[in-house]
């Protein structure tokens, strides 16, 4: 199972006066996704980028485009992002009181949905959404930043809303954000995880970002 579990980089920790190059070692390294974290200063506290960046990077790769939603009202924006490029649109359930028909109009477009949880939020917020979203994104850190230490009661998370999926046959993916290292890696995979987000991991001062996604699968493959 954990050769499955595909890495996503997210490039909220990446060097951005040479991101094209950043995003050239990404998609070197095998990743899967590129995930963008795009906050708004109010549903988080910092801004972080907005359409114009990630218009530029659709142009520079042909990575799935993995946007993390992290601004109140997305409803409002979902267009925008999906314009922009986005492939997958992930929106907190905690922003929004019509996340059911954020998900249709993303569906609409041909993209893919997915549903954030953060840590404070239990798996219940979601039961009616997983019959029709493609990715549930389980928060191991309060989002914000990067570099947080990852929140150890995420691995029951995973479990649990493996286990609602895997009852219901319901299609729905399941992707890890926030504190993943290589020394939870295999936890996050064993709980059920197929996709593990991760900024300082990969993006930081040890290692090349191939070395370090390298590391991450070794992890995966080892437990
Ligand atoms: C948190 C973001 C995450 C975060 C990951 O607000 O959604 O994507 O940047 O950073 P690391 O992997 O450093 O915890
Ligand atoms: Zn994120």
């Amino acid at each position: 199972m954990s050769a499955d579990v595909r890495i996503a980089p997210s490039i909220v920790a990446a060097d951005f006066t040479r991101l094209a190059e950043e995003i050239r070692e990404c998609e070197a390294a095998g990743a899967s996704y590129l995930h963008i974290d795009v906050m708004d200063g109010r549903f988080v506290p910092p801004i972080t980028l907005g359409t114009p960046i990630i218009e530029a990077i659709r142009r520079s790769t042909d990575l799935v485009l993995d946007i993390h939603l992290m601004i109140v009202e997305p409803e409002k924006h979902i267009g925008a992002f999906m314009d922009a490029g986005g492939d997958i649109i992930n929106v907190h359930v905690e922003a929004s009181s019509h996340v059911h028909r954020v998900v249709q109009e993303v569906h609409a477009r041909g993209k893919r949905a997915g549903v954030c949880l953060n840590p404070g939020t239990p798996v219940s917020a979601i039961e009616e959404l997983l019959p029709v979203v493609d990715q549930v994104m389980v928060m191991a850190v309060n989002p914000g930043w990067s570099g947080q230490a990852f929140i150890a009661s995420a691995i029951g998370k995973v479990s649990q809303v493996r286990r609602m999926i895997d009852e219901g046959r319901y299609k729905a993916e399941i992707e890890v954000d926030g504190g993943v290292k290589p020394g939870n890696a295999h936890a996050c995979a064993a709980a059920g995880a197929n996709v593990l987000v991760a900024a300082s991991a990969i993006f930081n001062d040890q290692g090349t970002i191939g070395e370090n996604v390298a590391l991450l699968r070794a992890a995966l493959a080892s437990g």
